[in-house]
């Protein structure tokens, strides 16, 4: 498809599917404006897709690894039943304010626990299991995070890994110094290897992988 083609599709989904509503729409012009690398919030599309999947998977206990913005968390919050909990792990202090002040613009919060620090750190500490994990944060480490949350996911528990063909280069021979491809492509192997769950891979956006524990 010319790229013409692809944007002229991707405009007709998001003209026919659910609106990401006023908040969203703000805070994706505000990330725009005024945050270093704003591509890497979720989006509508696959804001709509969280928030479907909670409303299916039904999710009382949700993990995030990466916030970023609170773009996907606030789609998941929305999603998920008035008792869920939603913590949501981000390592930029520099982003807490602009959380914040979005997580405040809503009642949502009530079902968001935000969590400033290392994944790796903080993880261990959430005493809880979950019914269902976002694996977004940085590209070196998702075995890490996979291998430190797998006991903390629920058999039939559903994790989500985004940016899973980091647009395309999960077929390239990476240089040595690309540490994020080289993360990615060891994750796909593992993750194609490991009989403990099922999974697939959606092309969406850069890569959607869905994983069922059995
Ligand atoms: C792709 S963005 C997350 C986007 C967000 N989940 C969404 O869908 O809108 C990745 C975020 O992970 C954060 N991050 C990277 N390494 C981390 C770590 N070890 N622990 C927690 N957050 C981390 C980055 O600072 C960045 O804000």
């Amino acid at each position: 498809m010319s790229l013409d083609k692809n944007e002229a599709i991707e405009n007709y989904i998001l003209s026919h599917i659910d609106d990401e509503g006023d908040l969203l729409k703000q805070l994706n012009r505000d990330a725009h404006v005024n945050l270093l690398k704003p591509r890497m919030l979720s989006g509508h599309l696959q804001g709509r897709m969280l928030n479907m999947f909670c409303r299916m998977v039904q999710p009382k206990y949700i993990l995030e690894i990466g916030t970023y913005t609170a773009y996907a968390t606030l789609c998941m919050a929305e999603g998920a039943a008035d008792d869920a909990e939603i913590h949501t792990i981000e390592v930029n202090d520099e982003l807490e304010d602009f959380i914040v002040k979005y997580l405040h613009k809503t009642k949502l919060k009530d079902k968001i626990h935000l969590h400033i620090g290392d994944a790796m750190e903080i993880i261990p500490k959430i005493d809880r299991i979950f019914d269902m994990v976002f694996i977004d944060a940085n590209k070196r480490h998702y075995i890490e995070y996979y291998n430190l949350i797998f006991d903390k996911v629920r058999p039939g528990g559903l994790i989500i890994a985004d940016n899973t063909l980091w647009d395309g280069h999960v077929l390239d021979t990476p240089k040595p110094s690309d540490k994020q491809t080289i993360g990615i492509q060891a994750f796909n192997d593992m993750l194609a290897e490991d009989e403990r769950v099922e999974k697939v891979i959606l092309p969406v956006r850069d890569g959607l992988t869905l994983i069922w524990k059995k």
